[in-house]
């Protein structure tokens, strides 16, 4: 079996830690591993499959050489180094938001577009973490009965804004409940004129605010989600920051053309590939962050029909984002390029 040169750009940071525990996990064939990150990180050493490799700082040259390079470093960074890597001969599968929207860089979630691939000039995009985890669950209801509108509410766990986030979630709870005086730092986003502490409070604000005053995390919802189903409905959005420190919850509301029941909208989720219906009023048996984390499948409870409209259904949906939501989709991505035999340009 062919063995392929991988490298991750971001090996340090969150969705570049878990990108290493999926591609062990998977026995992705790999015959050679580069791990980059920041001049800060270089000469780290970071374990994989038992073996300490070093972490080197991200250039040009250190991107030389290689088959597939995962990009877990931001969008500065991937419009920065993607060109020359693709230029030395690997595929970019990138997990920034850099080229997502870009119509000639397919944006894919393997369960719903993969034949996207086929299509791609040297970069895959992995869409926004909610976007994946939210059409996971979207597609095979729009398959069943074609949706024409979603509102789409979430719950967006610290990790979801990198590790810094995550550290500022347990000091500022350390802090909060020694009753000292708790120093915001990190959210909504880092470069923010102000902060607001995240331990024992939510956010309604992920990232800036655009047009109409929505914010960016909501328009990524709205536009990602058209370029991954291939056609437009209407979505809209409100993106809320929750105290979780791992797995994104969403909220999601459907109105279809065809009536579905719960029952049947229970039974089109249960055979949907990477879904697992967890659904038992009885047993109080729903999806919640801490069945999610950790794992792979979109969890999907809370199945109603809306009592408001003749053809609407409210989903509740949970998917740990660092996995399904970033790494794991991305290395899915790779696996699909392998099988449909489409690695370079
Ligand atoms: N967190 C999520 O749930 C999630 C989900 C989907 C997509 N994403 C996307 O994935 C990317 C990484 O996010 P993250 O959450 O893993 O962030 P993170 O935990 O803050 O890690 C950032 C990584 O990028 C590296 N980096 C930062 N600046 C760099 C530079 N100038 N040159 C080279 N490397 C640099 C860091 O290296 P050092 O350690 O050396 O600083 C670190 O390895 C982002 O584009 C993010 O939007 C994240």
């Amino acid at each position: 079996m062919r063995r392929y040169r991988v490298a991750i750009v971001g090996a340090t940071g969150v969705v570049g830690q878990e990108l290493l525990k999926i591609l062990a996990e998977r026995d992705f064939p790999i015959a050679k591993l580069t791990l980059l990150a920041s001049a800060r990180s270089k000469g780290k050493h970071v374990e994989f499959q038992g073996e300490a490799l070093r972490v080197e700082e991200v250039s040009e040259n250190s991107l030389a050489g290689h088959d597939i390079a995962f990009f877990a470093a931001g969008a500065s960074v991937s419009r920065e180094f993607a060109e020359g890597a693709i230029e030395r001969g690997a595929l970019v599968i990138d997990n920034s938001s850099a080229f997502r929207m870009d119509p000639e860089v397919p944006l894919v979630v393997p369960q719903v577009n993969p034949k996207d691939i086929l299509r791609h000039k040297g970069i895959i995009a992995n869409p926004n973490c909610t976007t994946t985890i939210m059409v996971m669950a979207l597609k095979p209801i729009d398959d069943a009965a074609s949706v024409k509108r979603a509102v789409v509410s979430t719950y967006q766990a610290v990790s979801g804004a990198g590790i810094k986030a995550m550290d500022a979630l347990f000091r500022e709870s350390k802090a909060y409940l020694a009753g000292e005086a708790v120093q915001p730092e990190v959210l909504p986003f880092a470069s923010a004129p102000k902060h607001y502490q995240i331990a024992f409070n939510v956010i309604p604000q992920v990232d800036v605010f655009q047009d109409m005053m929505y914010s960016k995390e909501e328009w990524k919802t709205v536009h990602e989600t058209t370029k991954i189903m291939g056609r437009a409905f209407g979505i809209t959005a409100t993106t809320v920051r929750v105290p979780v420190e791992r797995s994104h919850s969403i909220s999601l509301n459907l109105e279809t053309e065809r009536k579905l029941t719960r029952e049947q909208a229970l039974e089109i989720l249960s055979k949907a590939p990477g879904i697992e219906v967890m659904d038992d009023p009885a047993e109080m048996l729903y999806p919640m962050p801490f069945f999610a984390q950790g794992t792979d499948l979109v969890q999907v409870g809370r199945v109603r029909e809306d009592n408001s409209i003749p053809n609407g259904l409210n989903l509740w949906v949970v998917g740990d984002q660092l996995r399904k939501g970033a790494a794991l989709n991305a290395v899915e991505i790779g696996e699909k390029a392998l099988e449909l035999g489409c690695l370079a340009r």
